[in-house]
């Protein structure tokens, strides 16, 4: 059992991480004097697998618990299906001091995360988690929101979590494609902050299916992964500055994704490439070793990741989509580079040549 604690200057919670939690939610919540109303957010998957035990646990703790449903799926991501978590709030009369539970991977966790910043100008909000991704990532760290027609994540609040409840157990029933997605955004975390971690990593023989990995190592990578998350958003809660790292990866990922219209790649298979990319960018720049760099591509190549941009997708289109990306700030686009393992800087630095230089190899 592993707690942590993100320290934020208003409303600290604390992520707890253990096998078989989820019939301990309820007496986790009850302890944070989270009123006597909860509304659990699901998928129905995910709801048939491990809604009944959560509804008991919390049943049990003496909540009055309901259910809402959204279909799986990254397209349910829009302001319908908030309004539709809203409907089923005031069908059940969920007050200010009721609290609305996210089961379920990053897109039923950042809805139910805006739904509880904005119904009733906020309800408390806990994340139980079932992917690795949102697991390591989308549940902590307080960002919101669903998509707009035109883009991804456009609409949306930071809004904490009182609570995330981990449970490793619940990976068991993840397709590898979404473990395999999630271990991308970990080896991330031993790039940009845990060289212990990334060491950890790279001495495992294989890190393609949790099957192969032992208790003892999920263990560290969910616990060490939510470490380093916490350790940032401590630092820099709205993404003023440092929490801009938390985007290694991502510059050259998402405009693979968009370029690939978000059917080819799934966002962790995405950062893996982008991380590829960074790497060979900080390369040409004289910024980082060769060796390290290998290192990173045989950790993401041993998770069964890919590595290189998807032959459809040319160098031209990359660079006119990183134009547009909405973390270009004042015209520049800024990279996160690594410098050696668990470390990195932000650079505003890269021009059109070097990405171009740094991709050549790929075609
Ligand atoms: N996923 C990046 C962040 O939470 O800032």
């Amino acid at each position: 059992m592993s707690r942590i604690t993100v320290n934020l200057p208003q409303n600290s919670y604390n992520i707890a991480i253990a096998p078989g939690n989820l019939s301990q939610l309820g007496t986790q919540m009850q302890k944070l004097n989270l009123g006597n109303k909860v509304l659990v957010v699901s998928n129905p998957e995910i709801f048939d697998y491990y809604g009944d035990i959560c509804v008991k646990s919390l049943e049990q703790a003496g909540f009055e618990v309901f259910s809402h449903l959204i279909p799986a799926g990254e397209s349910y991501k829009h302001l319908g299906s908030i309004q539709q978590i809203y409907d089923t709030a005031l069908t059940h009369r969920i007050e200010r001091s009721s609290t609305l539970v996210a089961l379920g991977g990053g897109v039923i966790g950042d809805m139910t995360g805006f739904a509880s910043a904005t119904w009733l100008r906020g309800v408390n909000f806990v994340q139980v988690p079932t992917s690795l991704l949102a697991m390591v990532d989308a549940s902590v760290g307080g960002k919101t929101g669903v998509n707009h027609p035109q883009g991804k994540n456009l609409i949306g609040a930071f809004y904490q979590p009182k609570l995330v409840l981990i449970d490793p157990n619940v990976l068991k029933t993840l397709p590898v494609r979404e473990f395999r997605a999630g271990m991308a955004e970990v080896i991330k975390y031993g790039i940009i902050w845990d060289k212990d971690l990334f060491e950890q990593l790279t001495a495992a023989d294989d890190l393609s299916h949790l099957e192969t990995i032992t208790p003892e190592l999920l263990e560290t990578i969910i616990t060490r992964s939510c470490q380093a998350k916490a350790d940032v958003v401590s630092q820099d809660e709205k993404e003023s500055g440092l929490r801009a790292i938390l985007n290694y990866g991502h510059t050259i990922g998402h405009a693979v994704e968009s370029l690939t219209n978000y059917e080819q790649l799934v966002h962790g298979e995405a950062v893996a490439i982008g991380m590829v990319a960074a790497g060979k960018i900080a390369l040409s720049m004289g910024l980082w070793k060769t060796e390290e760099a290998r290192l990173q591509d045989n950790l993401i190549t041993k998770t069964g990741l890919p590595t290189v941009i998807p032959p459809q997708v040319s160098i031209e289109d990359i660079l006119e989509t990183i134009k547009s990306d909405k973390k270009v700030k004042a015209g520049k686009v800024r990279f996160i580079l690594p410098t050696q393992i668990g470390k990195v800087f932000i650079s505003d630095r890269v021009t059109p040549e070097i990405i171009t230089q740094a991709m050549i190899s790929d075609r």
